[in-house]
Parts: C-alpha cells; structure tokens; sequence
C-alpha cells in the first residue's frame, strides 16, 4: 500500500545496490519510495496519465516495477494542483509502484513550435490556451513534487544531438547552472532528483559534465541528449565515455540513459554499464501492428501473410496476448480496432520487460557474451 508514504517523515533510505556484475554491466537494486527496482530496467513510459489502452494493474502482471510519466502533460491537464489533491500521480493512476516524472523541457522541444530558451528557463506555448508560459527550474521542481513520483528530472537545456558549435556547451553549462536551481527548489526527501548529462557528441564535454553532475548526483545521474538520429557509433560512444568516467569517480549511482528503446540499444547500453531507459518505441509500433520479436526483431501483422497464420506472435512467449490470440486474428481486427494495436502493444512490452529480465539474468550468471552473442544471432536472421 502506498498509504503515508507520499509524505512519510522517516523516508525509506534512496539507494543503489550492486548485486552481480559481468563485464561492464551490473545487475542492481534501486531502493525508491515505492519499492526496489532491479537494474537494468526499461521504463514504459505513460503520458497524460495512463498508458494508451494499457492498464496498470497489466503492467504489474508483466513484472513492471517502474514507469516513467511525463510532467509536460500532467503539468497541463489536469494540472499539478489537481493530481496533488487526488493524492499525488500513483494514487491517480492506481499505480503503487515506482514512478518516474521527466522535467517537461525535452518534450517542449519535441512537442512545442514555439519554444525558446534563456537564461531563467523554457519558454513555450501552452498546448491547450495557445498562450506562451515560462518554466524555469523552480517551476518544474514544484510541478514535479506536486505529482510525487520517486525519481524527479533536473530541467536541462536539450538541444538536437547533430548541432556543432558554441551553442553545445553553453546548453551544457547552462544544464549544470539549471541543476544547481533545481536542487536549490527541491524539498521533498522521498524523491530522488537525477541530473541530467549533455554535451552532444562530443567526448570532452561529455568528461567535463559527468565530473560536474556527479558532484551533485545523491541517488543517480542520467545521460541526456542522445536518440534524436545520431549515428549508433557516436550514440554508442557517449554512451561508453559517461560509463567510464563515471566508474572511476562515482560507480555507486544507477546511471539512466535517456530517450532510448530499440532492442539492440538495450543490450549494448547495458553491456557498457548503463541500468536504467526508457521509450515510447514498443506502444508506438504497436500501435502499427508492429510486433517485437526475438528473431528478426519486427514482425508486420498487418502483412497478408499472416492472415492465415493460427500462431501466436512469438512461440513460447508468456504474455497475455500470445497465450490467448493468433497472429491471424490479430492480423484480422488491426485495421477496424483498437483492440489490435493494445494487443500487439501488450506483447511488445512484455517482450522489453522480458529481454531485460534475462539480460539480468545473463549478468548473475556471468554470462553477458554468451547472452549477446545469441542476441545478435536471433535479431539479425532473416527467417521469421
Ligand atoms: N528525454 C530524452 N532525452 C532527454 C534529455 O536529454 N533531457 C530530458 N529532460 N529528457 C529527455
Ligand atoms: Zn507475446
């Protein structure tokens, strides 16, 4: 039950436990508010509050032990004020577990025409009224107590990861100045505020960042600004230079890559010693009828061939919809309901959640080669 613990004077003790390690990965143990989160986790991410035909007590069912909502929403519709009287976000979303709320900058950036950035915060145009509204750091820290989640993102300057020149290190300065803001703002004791690594692709601001967010890191640290069409090489790279660093100067905190959700991403990420992401990638093809699989990595179920086709998506797999429907009914109701896509949905995330599940698995075993060699076998045939 999550009864007092919204406000509970004597908060569980935010932490991060290393339970086994293989290679550069680590399976471990985030110790949050509402409950223990093992690592290396994907976060299924539900905006304005639900999950898009996903229901939470199905994310429970799928061993889902955090989600990520985004405060751009909430922050709106209903409003800050609105969730905190109903009891804060998990009371709202009858979701007991941990929850994940993003500052609301980056998906200005994604979502608003209008934005712009100075020094005092994001400006952009409000989705609902059209009228433009400031969010400076002490704005999104507020926003993001009244919703209480258990784990709370600094406001950061995002920029697109392919832009060059002056304006990648200011956004990156300006990120730490932001973050000293926030933590200035930040009261709750239950809520673990992450900061948030930028510098583009370039290693040297990415070593300069990880050394000045770390000193401010308490619980864990993330790594922004990637997943916007960089190539895998560079993405890869930063990826493994903030690991790195971060191994000799604060190995303790879980570090969360941000933005991110491809399969392979997942498990490379992982292998450099990356624990935590999140993406909308799994609901969105879905919603395409696109099914994740283990070998080939996507299956069109909207493709003719399949109209005939009595198997379930994946051979083996324990989710609600492979153990109840066929391909060839999927296959059937995808184009008039949107019972189709909440199917393939279904699947898709129990598939990340599942994957991760046996990543951590590989790494107590101290198997992590054998677990990607195999991966890569499955995830580039060209049979199913
Ligand atoms: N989501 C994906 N990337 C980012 C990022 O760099 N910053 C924030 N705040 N959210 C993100
Ligand atoms: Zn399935």
């Amino acid at each position: 039950s999550d009864n007092g613990l919204q406000h509970r004077s004597d908060p569980i003790e935010m932490k991060f436990d290393i339970l086994a390690k293989s290679g550069l990965a680590r399976h471990g143990l985030l110790h949050l508010a509402h409950g223990a989160v093992n690592t290396p986790v994907f976060m299924p991410v539900g905006t304005q509050g639900t999950m898009k035909g996903i229901l939470p007590e199905q994310l429970k069912e799928m061993g889902c032990e955090i989600l990520l909502c985004n405060t751009y929403h909430l922050g709106h519709r209903p409003g800050p004020e609105l969730v905190k009287q109903a009891g804060g976000i998990h009371k709202m979303m009858n979701w007991d577990r941990a929850i994940l709320t993003d500052s609301g900058g980056f998906q200005m950036v994604s979502l608003s025409k209008l934005m712009t950035v100075d020094e005092n915060g994001v400006n952009f145009q409000s989705p609902h009224t059209g009228e433009m509204m400031a969010l400076p750091p002490e704005k999104s820290i507020e926003i993001q107590e009244c919703l209480g989640a258990d784990i709370i993102m600094q406001l950061d300057h995002v920029i697109h990861v392919l832009t060059t020149g002056d304006i990648v290190k200011e956004a990156m300065e300006r990120s730490i100045r932001w973050l000293d803001r926030c933590v200035d703002a930040h009261g709750r004791k239950d809520q673990a505020l992450f900061p948030i690594i930028q510098g583009g692709l370039d290693l040297d601001q990415r070593g300069f960042c990880v050394r000045e967010m770390a000193t401010r890191a308490k619980v864990g640290i993330a790594i922004g600004g990637l997943s916007g069409g960089e190539d895998k090489n560079s993405f890869w790279r930063v990826v493994a230079e903030c690991c790195k660093r971060l191994n000799e100067i604060a190995p303790g905190l879980p570090r969360y890559v941000m933005g991110v959700g491809f399969q392979v991403d997942l498990v490379i990420c992982s292998l450099l010693g990356a624990d935590m992401f999140d993406c909308v990638h799994p609901t969105r093809v879905g919603r395409f009828g696109i099914a994740m699989v283990k070998k080939g990595g996507y299956l069109k179920l909207e493709n003719k061939r399949f109209k005939t086709d009595f198997t379930p998506i994946e051979e083996g797999c324990e989710c609600q919809t492979c153990k109840n429907y066929s391909r060839a009914y999927i296959n059937m109701v995808m184009s008039k309901e949107t019972v189709g896509c909440h199917l393939v949905s279904i699947h898709n995330l129990h598939h990340q959640l599942n994957l991760m599940r046996n990543l951590r698995k590989a790494i107590d075993e101290d198997k992590v080669e054998d677990f990607l060699r195999q991966f890569l076998k499955d995830y580039y045939c060209n049979e199913e």
